[in-house]
């Protein structure tokens, strides 16, 4: 199969965000931030980061401050200006003009049918999904380890993952074959296996590298675990008929989308940083002390 290059991203944000609750009533999850950057900021510059030109966001209803935040803000860039503050802070959020792009999903139908929505700006070229509610921490990132992989095999790349045994129905999960370095086989896929019914440990984060091929099989718009139109199920029948590896990923996943995991992002960023870093370690220290005296 020829390998024609990653050129497009394109980033499911129609999620309802139920877990996180009341946080995600009227404000979009994957605009929550870690440290001082928002969900969406970290997954836009790990897509640019590895050479992706267009941005495709797939939006819903009450997701407006998703487009703000990747827009001019008159008001405040202005203000800032005329008070001699830096904008370094801000400096490169915006993108070309004409990007990103937004499609609507209508109805959150599954994380299948809001990639399926992205169809017509996709078009006939491989393309890359991320899930900005994960947050990865790596050097180089998650979506350019996986460009690499796959200039060398082409075809589909799903993140691999070990997960504990018993969190594997809560996943995708792959059934393993020959493994090579980073890249394992994919001999078959399936959506939140039932418990003690996994074929393996490996869930796939969300990171994907998927052929066009895929936007037709979600076009049949089947159901699948919990009545969603799964990304899963559909990548699944490519298997045999494309080459499809899952890729481990050198580095450190979050899942923002849950409560504690979103907090442990906030906590190793904070705690890695120059500017607040110290206090944030001393902090904790504190914390610890005390829960050792029996005061926390
Ligand atoms: P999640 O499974 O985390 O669902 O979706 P969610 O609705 O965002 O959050 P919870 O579970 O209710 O708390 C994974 C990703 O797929 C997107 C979400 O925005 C998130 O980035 N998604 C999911 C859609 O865009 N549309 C859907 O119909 C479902």
């Amino acid at each position: 199969m020829t390998k024609r290059r990653i050129r497009k991203a394109v980033f499911p944000v129609a999620g309802l965000g139920t877990r996180f609750l009341p946080a995600t009533k009227a404000m979009p999850k994957e605009m929550l931030t870690v440290v001082d950057k928002p969900l969406i900021q970290y997954a836009v510059e790990e897509a640019l980061e590895a050479g992706i030109e267009q941005i495709i966001f797939v939006t819903g209803r009450g997701k407006g401050a998703l487009e703000d935040h990747f827009d001019i803000s008159y008001e405040l860039e202005d203000t800032m200006r005329a008070r001699g503050k830096s904008l370094a802070a801000i400096d490169g959020i915006r993108q070309k003009p004409g990007s990103p792009v937004y499609v609507r999903q209508q109805e959150p139908l599954g994380l299948g049918h809001a990639v399926w929505c992205a169809r017509e700006i996709v078009g006939d070229e491989p393309f890359a999904v991320l899930l900005p509610d994960e947050l990865m921490v790596g050097t180089p990132g998650f979506i350019a380890q996986m460009v690499e992989a796959y200039n060398d095999v082409g075809g589909n790349i799903v993140g691999a993952l070990e997960v504990a045994d018993s969190e594997t129905d809560k996943y995708g999960i792959i059934s393993p074959g020959k493994s090579d370095g980073r890249l394992t086989e994919v001999t078959a896929l399936i959506e939140k296996p039932k418990p003690g019914t996994a074929p393996s440990n490996l869930m796939i984060p969300g990171r994907y590298i998927l052929q066009p091929e895929v936007m037709r099989i979600l076009e049949r718009q089947e159901k699948g675990a919990g009545g969603e139109i799964q990304l899963t199920d559909a990548m699944a029948q490519l298997i045999g008929v494309q080459p499809f590896h899952g890729f481990t990923f050198d580095g450190q996943r979050y899942d923002c989308g849950d409560k504690a995991g979103y907090i442990q992002a906030n906590l190793a960023l904070a705690w890695q940083r120059e500017d607040i870093g110290p206090s944030v370690r001393a902090f904790a220290e504190r914390l610890l002390q005390g829960r050792r005296e029996g005061a926390v």
